[in-house]
């Protein structure tokens, strides 16, 4: 049995989590930071490093007390190592490195998009080859698994991420922050919506562009504007979602029947998306791979998707040592 407790600080959530087996969450617990980037209209990270220091102590207590372990318990403390924020990342690392040395345990660095992936474990057991398609704030990528551990990414966005765009656009017509959820809010209460561009790319590529999507929403708006017209930004927002999902569905649809995979994830702040999750179940109902979807809790920043990884990787003997430090541009 392995008991490891996982540390996540990556950007405005602060998280920590108690996995037994790597599929069993013991607990839970995020403290989210919203509130006070909500004024900003974004993430400020030095607002997020304050925060990281002044509430992990409590979040990691408050993991051990509800999973009902000790210190003593512990096989290994996992943090996320990358990417994120530099100042942000630094406090959970310094806080498992702490942890580590106090408790003579050993240390395991986690990434971040992993962790995301990973987070389909407490769904049902990965199988591979595998597809996840991975749609955050800072990521759009499919990814395709030949086995644990191992990542081969087949496309990628050559711009914005998804979730960024989301945010953007959501910025653009007003909406508050967090812009993704209230875009999506937005969306689900209209019927109309404005037709706007989907960006395939070449035919075969499975790279993602969604800056000419944003740039669209906001042309839409300028030129409403002049003409002195109120734009329908319920149907805007309808028709801004409509093009992300097909053009999300149909290359991970594509790339499931080219690669013959065993499960599709999903995987991501973005799979939160209720358009998005309806969408791609549908659109695989008839394909021979399984589609994972994480619960609505899993689907954002949290530890326990960390713990996950972490499982995995000390199954493999894949651990790190006390020269871990913030790489916040690591790669997959
Ligand atoms: O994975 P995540 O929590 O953080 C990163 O690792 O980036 O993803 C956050 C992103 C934000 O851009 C947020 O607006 C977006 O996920 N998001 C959504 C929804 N919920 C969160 N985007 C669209 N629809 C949603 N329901
Ligand atoms: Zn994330």
């Amino acid at each position: 049995m392995t008991i490891i407790l996982a540390i996540e600080t990556s950007c405005d959530e602060t998280a920590a989590a108690v996995i037994r087996d790597g599929d069993t969450i013991l607990s839970n617990v995020v403290a989210t930071q919203m509130e006070s980037h909500a004024r900003f209209g974004g993430v400020v990270p030095e607002v997020a490093s304050r925060h990281h220091v002044e509430t992990i102590t409590v979040v990691i207590e408050e993991a051990m007390k509800k999973a009902e372990v000790r210190f003593s318990d512990l096989t290994a403390v996992a943090v996320t190592e990358g990417p994120g924020l530099v100042g942000a990342l630094l406090v959970g690392i310094h806080a498992a490195k702490a942890i580590a040395f106090a408790h003579s345990i050993p240390l395991i660095g986690v990434h971040h998009i992993a962790g995301h992936i990973y987070a389909n474990q407490f769904v049902q057991q990965l199988e591979f080859p595998l597809l996840a398609l991975v749609a955050s704030g800072g990521h759009t990528e499919l990814v395709l698994m030949e086995s644990d551990g191992q990542f081969h990414q087949i496309g990628q966005t050559r711009d914005d991420a998804v979730g960024e765009a989301y945010d953007k656009a959501a910025r653009a017509m007003g909406l508050p922050y967090p812009g993704g959820p209230n875009l999506e809010k937005l969306a689900n209460s209209e019927t109309k919506s404005i037709e706007l561009p989907r960006s395939w790319l070449e035919k075969d590529s499975y790279d993602f562009s969604f800056s000419g999507l944003k740039s669209a929403v906001l042309n839409k708006l300028n030129n409403d504007k002049q003409k002195g017209i109120e734009t329908d930004l319920a149907a805007l927002a309808k028709g801004f979602q409509e093009s992300v999902v097909d053009v999300l569905c149909e290359k991970t649809v594509r790339a499931q029947k080219e690669f013959d995979v065993k499960q599709v994830l999903l995987a991501g702040g973005v799979a939160a998306n209720q358009g998005l999750r309806a969408s791609l179940k549908q659109a695989l109902k008839n394909s021979t791979a399984d589609l994972l979807i994480p619960p609505m809790s899993l689907c954002t920043d949290n530890a326990a998707m960390i713990g996950a990884v972490a499982h995995s990787m000390w199954i493999n003997d894949s651990t790190s040592n006390m020269a871990m430090n913030g790489r916040p541009g690591i790669r997959l």
